[in-house]
């Protein structure tokens, strides 16, 4: 999973038997409860079959006191437990590594609360994300994230990742967007900050906690989100270019001429497009091959200002040579073909093989070289590709082999190098995916010792027994 060993299993923690299974039924129905290897199998591992664990118990409570009350018992006879929401993780943060109790949050998915006037929904942490897209569609609102795992993924599996997508770059981050969460601490204790105020300053905003840290400080079992306003006006274009001077340039251009239409400005190399002709019913828009494309969209609510602009803005890149080429698509059809592209590049790779993924932020100077840098490493050995979402000066270095099982010589040779790229120029290992099973051992590239002490000391705070997601996150070593 990572060039570093598996943790081994730390032995104390309780073993599940029969007394507990006895135990959890007085607190959930039976149908809540499953023990049988077949119903579990699917818990056990995450979706690019990169890693597995060993539990032989899925709970899937459906309400915030039956939470509570699992996590009571688990404390006290300290029973390990990872929270899984939809299981769309892509750092191992979501499966068991030996064989904690997998606590699944997908019964508890209702949306409980909408405000009309403020745009605050309050849902429950196992609502799937599309779920809400599709519930604030027809009241004029939208969610502020959207990625491609959107009708898997769950809010509370979001906020516990900080997930950032591709409409971070209009929105911002789950840290503004959050205004509230309820979660329920490691010895039962039920932490209501489901405030939907969008202004609070008393004291420490405790909720920030829970986005981003994985399920190791508690389980998040309700959330409450600022919403915008649907935009009416959507274009997308997708842009050819020559060299990745000309990806940063057009960047810079869009963010100043097109200023707060812009609602995504996403990346991908010439790799990625064969990938996903190679795998999806998808036609090349372009007649010649170039090395980079964007993806750019924008998002307003009065077509003729959006047009003018983008117009304005589409002449001038054309009249500077920032482009070699370029389609535009201006109803939905077109849109979702062109979004395709850059949404089926993970599934595409999927295909592939066994994909290593990395999730770097890196400033735009360095953003592509590493791409580089590894291709010729690789030569022919491996396939490189680099995508993402260049306008948050996030890259997706992914690089994948035709046959699995992952391989100990090619993690090798990606790791530590890539971390130690990463960390001479001040990037992070971990932009948006996390850092789960995969990046433990790893983060003192992004981080300093300091900040990783003060990291365990927040979690013995708050989890004394370390009962909740053990092995992700905090170093072991
Ligand atoms: P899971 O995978 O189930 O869990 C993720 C982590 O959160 C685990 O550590 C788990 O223990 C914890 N957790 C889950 N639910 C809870 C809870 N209620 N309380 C406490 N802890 C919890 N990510 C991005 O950031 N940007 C992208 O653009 C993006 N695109 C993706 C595209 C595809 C096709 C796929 C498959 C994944 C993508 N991801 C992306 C990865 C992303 O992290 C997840 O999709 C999503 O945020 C995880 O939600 P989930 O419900 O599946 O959580
Ligand atoms: C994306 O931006 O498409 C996701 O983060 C998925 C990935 O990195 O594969
Ligand atoms: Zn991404």
């Amino acid at each position: 999973y990572s060039s570093q060993a598996k943790p081994s299993r730390d032995s104390s923690y309780a073993i599940i038997n029969n007394d507990d299974i006895e135990h959890f039924k007085t607190i959930l129905d039976t149908h809540s409860i499953l023990t049988d290897p077949s119903d579990i199998d699917g818990f056990n591992q995450d979706w690019m079959r990169k890693y597995k664990g060993n539990s032989n118990l899925v709970l899937k409570p459906k309400t915030t006191d039956q939470v509570s009350k699992i996590l009571k018992y688990c404390n006290d006879k300290k029973i390990a437990v990872v929270p899984q929401g939809g299981n769309t993780g892509m750092v191992g943060g979501s499966v068991p590594v030996h064989d904690e109790i997998i606590l699944s949050l997908s019964n508890m998915n209702k949306i409980e609360k909408f405000d009309p006037v403020t745009g605050v929904v309050v849902c429950q942490a196992g609502t799937v994300l599309e779920t809400i897209e599709n519930y604030l569609t027809p009241m004029g609102y939208t969610v502020p994230l959207d990625l491609g795992a959107k009708g898997s993924c769950q809010i509370g599996g979001n906020v516990s990742t900080n997930a950032g997508g591709i409409r971070l770059l209009r929105y911002g981050s789950l840290h503004g967007n959050v205004l509230g969460v309820e979660a329920v601490l490691a010895d039962g204790t039920i932490l209501d900050c489901l405030s939907t105020l969008r202004k609070d300053n008393t004291g420490y905003d405790l909720k920030q906690l829970f986005i981003g840290s994985e399920g190791t400080l508690g389980i998040v079992t309700k959330v409450s989100m600022i919403t915008p306003p649907k935009p009416t006006s959507v274009n997308v274009g997708l842009f050819a270019c020559q060299d990745f001077n000309q990806v940063k340039t057009v960047l810079s251009r869009a963010k100043s001429q097109l200023g707060d239409i812009l609602s995504a400005f996403e990346f991908m190399d010439r790799p990625c497009i064969d990938l996903v002709l190679k795998h999806q019913q998808v036609q090349d828009p372009f007649q010649e091959k170039s090395p980079f494309y964007i993806l750019l969209e924008t998002s307003g609510f009065n077509e003729t200002h959006d047009s003018e602009k983008l117009n304005n803005f589409l002449e001038s890149i054309m009249a500077e040579n920032l482009i070699i080429d370029g389609s535009l698509a201006t109803d939905s059809k077109n849109i979702s073909a062109f979004w395709k592209f850059r949404e089926s590049i993970t599934e595409s790779l999927g295909k592939e093989g066994a994909v290593y993924k990395y999730d770097l932020s890196l400033p735009i100077e360095q953003f592509y070289s590493i791409v580089e840098l590894m291709r010729a490493k690789f030569d022919d050995k491996a396939n490189v590709v680099g995508f993402g979402h260049v306008g948050d000066g996030n890259l997706h270095l992914n690089i994948s082999t035709p046959k699995k099982p992952y391989s100990k010589e090619i993690f090798d040779m990606i790791e530590p190098f890539v971390y130690e790229y990463t960390s001479e120029h001040r990037g992070s290992i971990s932009a948006e995916h996390g850092v789960g099973l995969m990046k433990p051992d790893f983060l003192h590239y992004s981080k300093s010792n300091n900040s990783i002490n003060l990291m365990k000391s927040i979690k013995n705070t708050m989890d004394p027994n370390n009962i909740l997601n053990p092995y992700k996150v905090l170093p072991t070593k």
